[in-house]
């Protein structure tokens, strides 16, 4: 089971990190203390330190430049964060390829349609971030507090980012982000509503064998887990999409539930399941 412990860099961020804290239910550790577990695990062959007992083996980490979550054997790998104003999420807001990239196809993005969004699996917002840079106003859910608290960290410094940036102002303003669990969201929405475009991407199920699969993505898998629902997920967003339901998968994995798409977008390492619904308005 991953240990997590909530730290901050500068004693201004104190007040802020307790108040995270509180709100996650995990407890608080000072800078020096990780740096001294960190010193002492490195200095044993294997993790008996850090990871075990009372010891944790990552920490969410508050600083000037916004919340990291962090191994605390620093040498594991680099911080997991969201930071929607990086080169990566710059480079293809500009030169990614618009209405031409699969995600937009999937979700029928044309000229004329710039559908409304409903993300029930939002993780750090990616997915969600490329949606909303297209135009598409997009609502996401995230069920976990811990990713929950890094994406909205990550949005409340991209509104931040905004004030120097007037497109980014305007994508951020498309975005919404709600903390639930999408079953139960959805289950309490009133009988009529639905959105244009309902979009999963749970989990893929962890390819331990795998170098392709990021130290990064290991510890969000062992944070979140492997999201053993998303076939229920995908029964309720059938009923609650105008337009149609966009599963994002690996490009190796079976369709979720079993269920067979209308058709699918295949890519190099993803593949767009979608279930069309209802035409899509010209
Ligand atoms: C693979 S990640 C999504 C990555 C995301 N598309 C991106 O671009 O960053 C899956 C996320 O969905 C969340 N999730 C899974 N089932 C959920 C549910 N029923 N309600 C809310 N969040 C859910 C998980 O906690 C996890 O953070």
């Amino acid at each position: 089971m991953t240990s997590i412990k909530v730290s901050f860099t500068h004693p201004e961020l104190q007040a802020a990190a307790v108040k995270l804290a509180k709100r996650l239910d995990l407890a608080l550790i000072s800078s020096d203390k990780i740096a001294a577990i960190g010193r002492a695990a490195a200095q044993v062959s294997d993790s008996s330190v850090a990871g075990s007992g009372e010891q944790p083996s990552y920490h969410l980490q508050l600083a000037p430049e916004g919340l990291s979550l962090l191994p605390v054997r620093r040498n594991q790998h680099g911080p997991v964060r969201c930071d929607f104003t990086s080169g990566a999420f710059t480079h293809r807001r500009k030169f990614g390829g618009g209405n031409g990239q699969a995600i937009a196809k999937a979700v029928g993005l044309s000229g004329k349609f710039l559908p409304g969004v409903l993300d029930l699996t939002a993780g750090l917002g990616g997915d969600g971030f490329v949606l909303a840079s297209l135009g598409c106003r997009v609502r996401l859910l995230e069920r976990n507090p811990i990713v929950h608290s890094l994406l909205r960290d990550g949005l409340d410094r991209a509104v931040m980012a905004g004030e120097q940036d007037s497109e980014l102002a305007d994508i951020v303003a498309r975005l919404s982000l709600i903390e639930a669990d999408s079953k139960q969201f959805l289950g309490q929405l009133a009988a009529s509503e639905q959105e244009d475009i309902v979009f999963l991407d749970p989990m893929f199920p962890e390819r331990k064998k795998s170098a392709k699969v990021k130290k990064e993505m290991q510890v969000f898998h062992s944070i979140v887990g492997a999201d053993p629902d998303a076939g229920e997920l995908l029964e309720l967003a059938l009923q609650r999409a105008r337009y149609r339901v966009v599963v994002k998968r690996s490009a190796s994995a079976d369709h979720l539930a079993g269920m067979a798409p209308s058709y699918s977008l295949e890519g190099k390492s993803t593949r767009f399941d979608i279930f069309a619904l209802q035409k899509l308005p010209s």
